[in-house]
């Protein structure tokens, strides 16, 4: 069983939270930038999968992100992830882009889920105070979602919680 952890990043929050959820998740490979990895076919190399997305292009219809994820985005559609476990986080804004606030997270969900992979990591929108997010999917974002701007102080239980539900939902993680 291998489960990789990947993330893309502008100003480095992305990558940090990566670093924390490597520190807390016994059998994940060390975090991999986007930016330098060229063939996405070691994805199917995995039984898990977990990524890590900002937003920076507020309100676009398309490639919020702003990072390496946006141009494989449709790359990521083609691949075969049948089997495959994936988990999404996402760095954002909730109180400044508190109508966008992690918008990016739902596009690698709607790619990796094209591709045929099993989508775990959901977590109640109970817990979150924003105006609206296209990650949210019925009353849960389709994934986990982190604010180091304005809610620093609430990541510590927020990924202590995550790592607790992906450690059912992906077999290989201690
Ligand atoms: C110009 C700008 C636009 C942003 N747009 C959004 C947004 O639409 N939604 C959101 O949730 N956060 C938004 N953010 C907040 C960033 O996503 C947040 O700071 C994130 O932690 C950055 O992650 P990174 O350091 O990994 O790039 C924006 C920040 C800036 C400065």
């Amino acid at each position: 069983m291998t489960v990789g952890i990947y993330f893309a990043t502008t100003t480095g929050k992305t990558e940090d939270i990566a670093e924390r959820l490597h520190g807390l998740l016994g059998g994940a490979e060390a975090p991999r930038d986007m930016s330098d990895m060229d063939d996405l076919s070691e994805f199917a190399n995995h039984d898990g999968i977990i990524c890590g997305i900002p937003t920076w292009n507020t309100g676009a219809d398309s490639e919020r992100s702003g990072t390496a994820w946006d141009s494989i985005l449709e790359d990521i559609g083609g691949l075969s992830l049948s089997g495959t476990k994936v988990a999404i986080f996402g760095l954002g804004d909730s109180s400044t882009y508190t109508e966008n606030y992690c918008d990016a997270m739902e596009e690698l969900h709607r790619y990796f889920k094209q591709a045929g992979a099993t989508m775990v990591g959901y977590v109640s929108v109970k817990e979150y105070t924003f105006d609206e997010s296209k990650s949210v999917l019925g009353d849960s974002f389709c994934g986990l979602p982190l604010d180091e701007d304005s809610e620093s102080d609430m990541t510590d239980s927020r990924i202590t919680q995550w790592v607790d539900q992906l450690k059912q939902e992906i077999p290989g993680l201690s």
